[in-house]
């Protein structure tokens, strides 16, 4: 097995730090830590070197990072840490109809998010996910049906991008004449953390009365869908702006994470043909496979915790509202954790990354995103077991592309039940 190249840091303390990692400074004095920092093994090992350490994210958000196992575990879980960010008071919420700024919904104010997660996890539940493994696994194949095989294709427009967002229509059942309205929503929200938004103020409010009216709908012409689910269940004096929130938080969360681990993880398996193969001869293997894709690509950056009163975490004292960050795709990574962590090994056992976090902000949706990454991954590896990647994932004119040709050899493809 080949180490990914792995460079040692020799200074990571104050400006040190911001020399090491090649960050700016803050106005505070701290280094100013990217996007990409956040998934470079070099600065996420120089980073972890230093502890838990002071950094800035940019936008006038400061606080501390921590990039090790055994810090983020404690962190994630700690009472006196919360998602609750110090503004969450004065940002609007889903419920006010204006939101549309989608960073907004991963802080919301504590009781109001206590309420959406216990009305969500009561309903997102095991047995809904099995429900829907053939209609996950119907949305998988029509998406394939509709590509050419024999020619290149990018596979992150016509398959890894899509696919997340049609489970999610499944999910909750968006009539079909709208699900190319809901597409292009989340499609604008495209931004990757540190970037803006593409949604604008004036889609936000229409699009959160189109959800208004589809919860009225269901209201009256209940489904078994999770929207009916959730209005059953739900338990406050504003149950509809609850689901309401609750919709837009899942279609925010539930699509990009997929898409990256679906993206990176078709050029990993192809990039080692024979693991491509080996979905197809020995299924069993897959799930083990999918979560050493899970901590290796870590496709959610950040977990973030505030504190809500005087705290303490490896010595450095938290006031209140002070954010602590786990750097989750270096947690995953910590040589102490995991051995040879920069290699992506399919055979790893007893494999307990935190790619879907930990603690009181634990993905809702972590049985989900398993059960559509098992039905792609195989129903690709399976259907198309000669695909070849034409070219590395490349990130030509600012649009990532993962050209594939899904069937060299195979004029026509039977179709897989
Ligand atoms: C590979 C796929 C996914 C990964 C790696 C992932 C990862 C994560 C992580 C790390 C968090 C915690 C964020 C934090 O601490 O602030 C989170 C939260 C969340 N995820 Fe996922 N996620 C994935 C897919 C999904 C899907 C498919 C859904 C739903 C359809 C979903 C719904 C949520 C929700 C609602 C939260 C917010 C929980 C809260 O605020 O309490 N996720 N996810």
């Amino acid at each position: 097995m080949q180490e990914d190249p792995f460079i040692t840091p020799s200074e990571s303390n104050g400006s040190g730090l911001a020399d090491a990692l090649g960050a700016a400074l803050c106005p505070a004095g701290s280094p100013v830590i990217s996007a990409e920092m956040l998934r470079n093994p070099k600065a996420l090992s120089v980073l972890r070197d230093a502890g838990v350490t002071q950094v800035s994210l940019g936008g006038g958000e400061n606080g501390w990072m921590t990039t090790r196992y055994a810090t983020a575990s404690a962190v994630l879980v700690k009472t006196g840490l919360r998602g609750e960010h110090p503004m969450a008071g004065s940002m609007r919420t889903a419920a006010q109809e204006e939101v549309c700024d989608e960073e907004q919904l991963f802080f919301l104010p504590t009781d109001e998010h206590t309420r959406l997660r216990r009305m969500i996890s009561r309903q997102l539940t095991h047995r809904r996910v099995a429900g829907l493994a053939e209609r996950i696994q119907r949305e998988a194949d029509q998406l394939l049906d509709s590509i050419p095989h024999s020619e290149p294709v990018d596979l992150i427009q016509s398959f890894c991008r899509p696919f997340p967002v049609a489970v999610l229509c499944e999910l909750l059942d968006i009539p079909a004449p709208e699900r190319r309205y809901i597409r292009n929503y989340v499609y604008g929200w495209v931004a990757e953390y540190g970037e803006a938004s593409l949604v604008t103020k004036s889609a936000g409010i229409e699009l959160a009365d189109y959800l208004k009216t589809l919860i009225a709908a269901r209201g009256e012409a209940p489904g078994d869908d999770l929207i009916t689910a959730m209005l059953r269940t739900g338990e406050s004096d504003s149950l509809d702006e609850d689901v309401l929130s609750a919709i837009r938080l899942l279609l925010v969360a539930g699509h990009r994470p997929v898409t990256r681990l679906l993206t990176e993880g078709i050029e990993i398996l192809l990039e080692r043909r024979e693991e491509w193969e080996r979905i197809k001869q020995d299924p069993e293997r897959l799930s083990q496979v999918i979560e050493e894709l899970l901590r290796y690509v870590t496709p959610t950056t950040l977990s973030s915790r505030y504190a809500s009163e005087d705290t303490v975490v490896e010595d450095v004292p938290l006031g209140p509202g002070t954010g602590i960050h786990c750097a989750l795709a270096g947690v995953n990574r910590d040589p102490e954790k995991f051995e040879h962590p920069n290699t992506f090994d399919p055979n790893r056992t007893a494999n307990h990354h935190l790619a879907f976090g930990l603690g009181h902000k634990h993905c809702l949706g972590a049985a989900l995103a398993r059960a559509e990454i098992d039905i792609a991954l195989s129903t690709l590896a399976t259907r198309f077991p000669h695909a070849v990647l034409t070219e590395k994932l490349s990130d030509e004119s600012g649009r990532r592309q993962l050209p594939v040709v899904l069937a060299p050899d195979l004029p026509t493809c039977p179709v897989r039940h």
